[in-house]
């Protein structure tokens, strides 16, 4: 079966939760695409040019640690607003998308530029605060140090930088299921996403 969800939202809404208990729920593999663009803004800081960077991406370069910190945040919504950047991701990501037995991949531009005619498709949003709230949290819980009012506005710039961006803007497809997370707990998204699914599937 070939089945894709695409969810797309703003830094911290809740996506990678969604998508991950998603993708367990129905025994889909799950992509957590903006990995792609840490990866390639890991590179950068390093040195690397981020054309070559992207084009020579090995799967191994995902696992790599580092990847969650702030810094290779920032780098990765810099390089993500270089259209061949993105270019040279796209197909990778299609092809994830159409492989056999389901998938789900998250990011901001799946339903709208990687997979416009996915299954399925949600919004995932919450207001800044909230998601700064629940960045904030899990950069302590990592032992990063951080203050709410430096992660809001660090959400507040990606947010505008995401948004604004010529290149496959962040926005929500005409035909997404719109998810505001802001007043939900994790649980509760997941429940409202896995019956969207489930609906689309016929469960
Ligand atoms: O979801 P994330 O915070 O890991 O994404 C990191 C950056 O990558 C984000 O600021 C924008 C970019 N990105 C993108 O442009 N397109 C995607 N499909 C996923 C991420």
């Amino acid at each position: 079966m070939i089945f894709t969800v695409a969810i797309d939202g703003p830094a911290a809404a809740g996506k990678g939760t969604v998508g991950r208990a998603v993708a367990a729920h129905f025994g889909f593999a799950h992509l957590d695409t903006g990995l792609l663009y840490r990866a390639v803004g890991a590179l950068v800081l390093k040195g690397s040019e981020p054309v070559a960077a992207a084009r020579g991406l090995a799967p191994e370069a995902l696992e790599q640690p580092g990847l969650r910190s702030p810094e290779v945040a920032r780098a990765a919504s810099e390089v993500a607003v270089i259209p061949q950047v993105r270019a040279a991701l796209l197909e990778f990501q299609r092809g994830f998308a159409r492989r056999e037995g389901g998938a789900v991949l998250d990011g901001r531009d799946i339903g709208t530029v990687i997979c416009p005619s996915a299954e399925v498709k949600l919004f995932v949003t919450a207001s800044a605060e909230a998601r700064a709230g629940r960045r904030l949290a899990e950069l302590l819980e990592a032992g990063h140090d951080a203050s709410f009012d430096s992660v809001l506005a660090d959400v507040k710039a990606r947010d505008a930088r995401d948004s604004e961006r010529a290149a496959a803007p962040l926005r929500p497809a005409e035909d997404a299921f719109l998810l505001d997370t802001s007043d939900l707990d994790a649980a509760q998204a997941v429940s409202a996403a896995v019956a969207r699914v489930a609906a689309a599937l016929g469960r």
